[in-house]
């Protein structure tokens, strides 16, 4: 069915952008919803919106770069569920500096969070989405994951692993009965990005080379990300989906 009825759902990062975006789109289609992100304050606000709105979604404030954040997590879907269908690696941050300018903490930072963080919580998620035995796993990649496209190196780095982390685990969790699939997004308007999005000598020759000629709203990941999550896509798995408004189709 294109539905998520009955189906328990984990997205990290889900108070802004894509993640948010993505939390809204799985509601909308019948999940039942566990979010995490670091802020207090905006996981509360977020989690009391979505139940004035009368969805099961429910907020929790988590690190996923730290054992304790994901730690928290697992509890959270142990409390609330027994089995998880879905779970969207999506947190993810940037640092955008020259090579020779990062810091050895700035490296670490963006490799904890965007790289080992989902292998970690996907790990520690594993028996709850084996026990799904229809399970989904999505993770937001890049396309800086298969093209250079300024973003600095560890950022890069950090997402070709994840697509890596992708396949591989697609293979050996098959049996288990999870699909293993990523994501990449082209420039996406979200708080992330925004600052970028507002430098015009910036942005002109992004939109001169991307085909549909504009960004994308976060709402259109969200819907890819969906689909994956969706038995829909039953026989898709180890795949990285790239969403970039064709701007990977030309060298011109
Ligand atoms: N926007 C784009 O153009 C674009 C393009 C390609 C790929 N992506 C990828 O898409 C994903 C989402 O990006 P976005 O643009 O939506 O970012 P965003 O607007 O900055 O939102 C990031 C979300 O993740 C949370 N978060 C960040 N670090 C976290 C951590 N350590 N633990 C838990 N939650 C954390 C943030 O909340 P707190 O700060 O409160 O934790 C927030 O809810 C990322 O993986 C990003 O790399 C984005």
């Amino acid at each position: 069915m294109w539905n998520l009825e009955n189906k328990t759902a984990v997205v990290t990062g889900g108070t802004k952008g894509i993640g948010r975006a993505t939390v809204l789109e799985l509601l909308a289609l019948g999940a039942k919803i566990i979010f995490s992100a670091r802020n207090a304050s905006e996981v509360a606000k977020f989690e009391s919106e979505l139940k004035k709105n009368g969805h099961q979604a429910f907020g929790i404030v988590s690190d996923v770069s730290t054992r304790k954040g994901r730690e928290a997590i697992v509890s959270e879907v142990q409390k609330r569920f027994t089995q998880l269908d879905i779970l969207v690696n999506n947190a993810g941050i940037n640092i955008r500096k020259k090579a020779h300018d990062y810091s050895e903490e700035e490296y670490q930072k963006i490799i904890s969070i965007n790289q080992t963080a989902p292998f970690l919580l996907s790990r520690d998620l594993f028996s709850f989405l084996k026990a799904s035995e229809n399970a989904s796993i999505i993770n937001v990649a890049s396309v800086a994951a298969t093209l250079d496209v300024g973003t600095g190196s560890p950022y890069a780095m950090s997402k070709a692993a994840l697509v890596m982390q992708t396949k591989n685990l697609a293979v050996e969790w098959a049996k288990d009965g999870i699909r293993v699939n990523a994501v990449s997004p082209w420039f996406t308007k979200t708080p992330l990005t925004d600052g970028l999005l507002q430098q015009k000598e910036r942005m002109e020759p992004v939109l001169d080379h991307t085909p549909l000629a504009r960004v994308a709203e976060a709402s259109e990941m969200a819907n890819v990300i969906a689909f994956l999550a969706m038995d829909k896509s039953s026989y898709v798995t180890g795949q990285n989906v790239i969403v970039d408004g064709g701007v990977g189709l030309s060298a011109l």
